[in-house]
């Protein structure tokens, strides 16, 4: 398939092309677009061989259901069966944002896009070609993340580019996403409201709102640990480099001394080798490690959005560089923290070691 590939930019969007993608969208197509969070890979949600052709693109299991994106509240209004009071709260709090809200799904919605549930996962983006393209389309737009199944989720119009040239119609490149963490899922059909999956909006920020909310344990656990997650996509390996990934947890200089020690042994060995700490550590390892060795700041321990930002580029980066073991530096689960080491935790395949 030829796959059209346009840059938008998100301050002065072009219109005929978004009435292209629009249209693309009405027609059935694929097109994927940036929004505040990762790019999503968008069809149709109220068309089953719309939401057909997105599992196709990514190799995604049909039972890991799609997340409708809508740019208005009339459009959520048809989708569900009903608005909980405690809903409406958290709408009025943080949409348009990156928050997902589950609901009881209307007769509208295919069971194709919802891998079957009788649910449907709903956002309100807040990213302006996000909005204009769901505006141009008419419909509400089911989009995943736009990268292959197991992938890290796209931040940049490039890594989409890698994931998804030749498979969908067109590719919408906005340039560099703002937050790079997927949306926070909150599950609004069950009392207290429980997040599926941590995100910017945080555990904290969702109390203030509703006072009473509770976290499905079972992300935080290893799969083996037999716990289901609730939301079906977070029970599979995700955001895997092709490296072998092991993080070190501990007091910084202890466990700098430890990754040098062990990256220099890989290095040695002849491995392509990368190592993942932050700007404030970057210190610890200078004059320390071979020349060879590809050190990474992810950002800056202050900002905790910069560490977001740049965590799935520098997963995709290691794979481009064919990096074969990538030690890291654990980071602080506080607030975003949470989903920064639920993605980094998932993406060692559980592997934390304390020093
Ligand atoms: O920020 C985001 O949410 C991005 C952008 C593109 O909006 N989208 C995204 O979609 O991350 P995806 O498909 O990569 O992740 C959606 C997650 C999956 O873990 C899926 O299992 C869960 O949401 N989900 C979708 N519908 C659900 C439902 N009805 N009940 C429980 N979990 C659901
Ligand atoms: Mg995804």
């Amino acid at each position: 398939m030829n796959t059209v590939i346009v840059k938008i930019s998100p301050d002065d969007i072009n219109n005929k092309l978004i009435q292209q993608a629009g249209e693309i969208i009405r027609q059935g197509g694929l097109v994927a677009f940036p929004t505040e969070t990762v790019y999503g890979l968008g069809a149709n949600a109220l068309s089953e061989e719309a939401a057909a052709k997105i599992y196709l693109a990514k190799g995604r299991p049909s039972d890991n259901p799609l997340i409708a994106h809508i740019a208005d509240m009339d459009m959520l209004k048809g989708l569900v069966r009903e608005i909980p009071s405690v809903a409406q709260k958290l709408m009025d709090a943080f949409w348009p944002g990156p928050m997902t809200l589950i609901f009881d799904k209307s007769e509208m919605v295919p069971k194709g896009t919802t891998g079957g549930l009788d649910t449907v996962a709903i956002r309100f983006p807040n990213h302006p070609i996000a909005r204009e393209l769901i505006q141009a389309a008419g419909v509400s737009i089911a989009a995943p993340s736009a990268n292959l199944s197991g992938k890290p989720s796209p931040t940049l119009g490039e890594h989409v580019i890698d994931d998804m040239d030749g498979r969908i119609d067109m590719i919408i490149d906005g340039g560099m996403v703002g937050m790079g963490l997927e949306s926070t899922i909150v599950d609004v059909t069950v009392t207290p409201p429980m997040i599926l999956r941590p995100g910017f909006i945080t555990y904290e920020m969702i109390k203030d709102v509703i006072g009473d909310v509770k976290i499905d344990k079972a992300i935080f656990t290893k799969p083996e640990a037999g716990l289901k997650p609730k939301a079906p996509g977070m029970k599979y390996r995700h955001y895997a480099p092709s490296a072998e990934f092991k993080m070190y947890r501990g007091e910084a200089e202890k466990v700098a001394e430890k990754i040098i020690l062990l990256a220099n042994e890989k290095a040695d060995e002849g491995m392509k080798t990368g190592v993942i700490t932050a700007d404030q550590h970057r210190y610890l390892y200078e004059n320390r490690l071979h020349s060879n060795i590809t050190v990474v700041s992810l950002g800056d321990l202050e900002k905790p959005e910069t560490i977001a930002n740049h965590l799935f580029k520098t997963l995709r980066d290691f794979d481009k560089e064919k990096t074969q073991f990538i030690f890291g530096e654990t980071f602080s689960e506080d607030n975003v923290g949470q989903a920064i080491m639920n993605r980094l935790t998932k993406a060692a395949g559980y592997n934390i070691i304390d020093v």
